[in-house]
């Protein structure tokens, strides 16, 4: 099969083909979520909730990322691979913008990079655009801004931050981003945006008038379980099968009952 990349994300909206996308953070998952379809896995900074335990995304490191985002590659035969640029890493200034996306780009063979923000940061995304890596833009509710918001509530609602969205949304269409994450933000303005760019508008929370969904892996199977906002869809409750198997296990081995005669040497 042919790989997905940048341009078919593209082609995708124009033909008005939905674009799947999911997280992954490691190889054996990865794998399942590649050979089953998706158009692209995005190394998420939510590995620091879900892989690490953080209460935010804020503590996950450069390093940290990297070896997920290495770990996610080895395992990808077909998905376009976009890795986050954790906090800390692109912020200060565009060369260290730059800095931290090469080094996803040659230590983990990443595809693209995503980064939080509009008009904040256009010069970084301006200079890793330059060097040749793609660019995924994410605007709405960015975690990593959430002790600014102060709250994971929905955003742009104000008309005052729903047209400075926009107009995030346009400039970074402008200047050469592949696709934009829109993360719970009201459906009608998000279809606004998805209407006012020709580049794939990925949502989260953010309805169907968008041209593709991303939803964190561990949540829409249902392995994580105290996390219930309205946009998220369990597929699976993997949390309740994997306690009533590891239940099974811990009896069946006080009950001497595993391994039986044909699970032995
Ligand atoms: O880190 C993440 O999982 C994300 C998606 C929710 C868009 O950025
Ligand atoms: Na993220």
């Amino acid at each position: 099969y042919k790989r997905v990349t940048t341009k078919s994300l593209v082609d995708m909206k124009s033909n008005g083909e939905k674009i799947s996308m999911l997280t992954a953070y490691d190889y054996t998952m990865a794998k399942i979520v590649d050979g089953a379809g998706i158009d692209v896995i995005l190394v998420g900074d939510s590995a620091s909730n879900v892989m690490a335990g953080h209460e935010t995304t804020l503590p996950i490191t450069l390093d940290q990322m990297i070896y997920h985002a290495s770990s996610v590659i080895r395992a990808v035969e077909r998905a376009l691979v976009v890795v986050d640029l954790p906090f800390g890493s692109y912020q200060s200034d565009p060369k260290e913008a730059l800095r931290s996306a090469i080094r996803i780009m040659k230590e983990s063979g990443g595809h693209a990079v995503k980064l939080e923000g509009g008009k904040e940061i256009k010069d970084s995304i301006k200079r890793i655009l330059n060097a040749g890596v793609p660019v995924m833009g994410h605007l709405g509710l960015t975690p990593q801004s959430i002790y600014k918001f102060g709250t994971y509530t929905v955003r742009a609602k104000e008309e005052e931050e729903a047209l400075q969205l926009i107009e995030d949304a346009k400039m970074l269409e402008r200047i050469g981003c592949f696709a934009i994450v829109l993360e719970k933000i009201p459906a009608k303005l998000a279809k606004q945006v998805a209407e006012s760019v020709s580049i794939p508008i990925i949502g989260i929370g953010a309805g169907n008038g968008v041209d593709g969904q991303v939803l964190v892996l561990h949540d829409m199977i249902g392995m994580t379980h105290e996390f219930n906002p309205r946009f998220l869809r369990r597929y699976m409750n993997l949390f309740e099968d994997m306690t009533s198997a590891i239940s099974q296990y811990v009896d069946d081995v006080k009950s001497v009952d595993f391994p039986n005669e044909s699970e032995q040497y």
